[in-house]
């Protein structure tokens, strides 16, 4: 194993990610930042410079578990100090596991700002993946606005509150459209036809394939908002990897990912090569106001200049979420796996609200909107600093008779900075429940994401969750996962094992969730 360095620092800089351009938060003169590539059992070591002038950072490894170094997962307030600008941070963390992850800011909305990139994980030497693929591609996909973060933050926490709306672009490997279509010769709208030499920064990477070739595609998504489907033309994907975690292998035509996931899909190139094809993301969950993301499957030696044939592939419904719940359903752990074990210890249950406090639009856990504490948490708990956060721990669960199926009967709720304390080695059962947010007929995708371990996701369900729905749990071959999504008006069930001491967060991974107080928990060794 080899320990792999990188000189970074983090500076604003004009871009142009959907051919407008703007400021975004880069690393090193690149947007999206460096990819990190290292083979299992390695260590990375980040030295992490602030050059922004006025504001601290932090960097956060997105599905490295950190065994061992909760001082490495880069969470402000929680495992560190944000780095001031005009210093220095080391990350030195193990990569143990092969894997499609990326990394991202982890203070106020900076991932929004374009503070991410990937990471990418081999299998260790002389190991060997459990499929077989001739070439790969990686997919980083993002959704960007043109409104700065600053105002952004500024609509979110003003009473009244205004909404960030919907993205103008979205982003694959940091490239989309705003002022133009790269399809838009199929549509009746009228969008104008891009004219890209491809040298542009907001150019498509195309994705040069042969004919008849395996090819895997490493797709994650860092979107601030929109859960996403992916789809190419005359192409189907097999499904492989999950955040890491090798999947039984299933076929589909399209695949949903939301904010926080990770997939590996493999391809093979066996349509006519004398034709190129769309690979094309569109919005799901929320009615989409933002145009498909495109880039082009292009057969060599066809010129990747000539248009596909037909028009990109057409996202599904955003409401479709039958469509949604029965790929979530599909995904099985490859046997072999590691189990989870046939019995909890805890067991909590998480409802997610949307309330208000002194008349400012919050989400709360429990009725407990998060605040975090000025000190970061794993140091206060290092070193006994009692008075840095709320003592108490947040509510294990919500009253029996709440009504997820209508907003709120008292829509206040109030702030707390309390963990849940976990004994070390306990198995902890979660139940993710979503309900009605303030306005009717209103509950939102939110797709939770654990630091520093992975879970079980057991099963999914509609309503509230019940003594009934236990049968219906999945012990045999659930996936292992570090983000599972709730559907709306429904609950997700996980399970995990408290094997790696330290502070840890586990939110809704949509940024403006985040930034509007939603966070929660965890420690304890020995
Ligand atoms: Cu990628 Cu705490 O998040």
């Amino acid at each position: 194993a080899k320990t792999r360095h990188f000189k970074w620092e983090v500076e604003y800089m004009y871009w142009s990610p959907d051919c407008i351009e703007h400021v975004v938060m880069g690393i090193n003169g690149q947007f999206p930042g460096p990819t990190i590539r290292a083979k299992a059992g390695d260590t990375v070591v980040v030295e992490l410079t602030n050059k922004l002038p006025t504001e601290g950072v932090v960097i956060h490894w997105h599905g490295i578990r950190q065994l061992g170094t909760p001082w490495a997962d880069g969470t402000a307030f929680i495992s560190q100090c944000a780095i001031n600008s005009g210093e220095t941070f080391h990350y030195r963390f193990k990569v143990d596991r092969a894997g499609t992850y990326f990394y991202h800011g982890h203070l106020g909305m900076q991932r929004s700002a374009g503070l991410y990139g990937s990471l990418l994980v081999d299998v260790a030497e002389g190991e060997k993946e459990p499929f077989h693929y001739d070439g790969e591609f990686n997919l980083l996909l993002s959704d960007w606005w043109h409104k700065s973060v600053h105002e952004q933050e500024v609509g979110l926490s003003s009473n009244p509150f205004r909404w960030i709306g919907e993205p103008q672009s979205l982003l694959i490997n940091g490239r989309g459209q705003y002022n133009c279509s790269l399809a838009a010769q199929y549509s009746d709208t009228n969008s104008s036809q891009c004219k890209l030499r491809g040298n542009e920064q907001c150019a498509p990477q195309i994705l040069h394939v042969r004919s008849n070739k395996t090819y895997r595609l490493r797709v994650a998504s860092s979107t601030a908002l929109a859960s996403l489907n992916l789809a190419i033309g005359n192409h189907k994907m097999v499904v492989v990897e999950a955040d890491g975690n090798y999947l039984q292998p299933f076929k589909v035509n399209d695949l949903d990912i939301y904010s926080g996931e990770s997939y590996s899909v493999l391809i093979t190139t066996n349509q006519d090569p004398s034709k190129n094809y769309w690979l094309s993301i569109g919005v799901r969950g929320r009615l989409p106001a933002t145009p498909p993301g495109l880039t082009i499957l292009n057969y060599q030696p066809t010129s990747a200049s000539k248009f596909p044939t037909s028009p990109p592939p057409v996202t599904p419904p955003w409401n479709d979420y039958h469509h949604s719940k029965m790929f979530s359903k599909s995904i099985f752990a490859l046997m072999g796996s590691p189990k989870p074990p046939t019995s909890y210890d805890r067991r909590i249950s998480l409802l997610n609200t949307q309330n208000k406090i002194d008349g400012f639009t919050k989400w709360a856990i429990n009725n407990v909107s998060l605040a975090l504490p000025p000190t970061p948490y794993l140091g206060s708990i290092k070193y006994g600093l009692r008075n840095a956060f709320d003592q108490k721990s947040p509510p294990e669960n919500f009253p029996d008779n709440y009504d997820v199926m209508r907003p709120p009967i008292n829509p206040n709720s109030t702030t707390g900075s309390g963990v849940y304390m976990f004994g070390l080695n306990t198995t902890v059962d979660v139940i993710l429940q979503n309900a009605n947010a303030l306005s009717d007929n209103v509950s939102e995708i939110h797709p939770w994401h654990l630091h520093g371990h992975d879970f079980w996701v057991l099963g999914y369900g509609e309503g509230k969750f019940s003594a009934k729905d236990e049968k219906k749990l999945n012990f045999k071959n659930p996936p292992l996962r570090n983000t599972a999504v709730i559907f709306p008006y429904g609950w997700t069930a996980l399970r995990f094992v408290a094997d790696n001491p330290g502070v840890w967060a586990f939110h809704c991974h949509i940024e403006p969730h985040l930034h509007m107080a939603k966070l929660l928990y965890k420690n304890r060794g020995r």
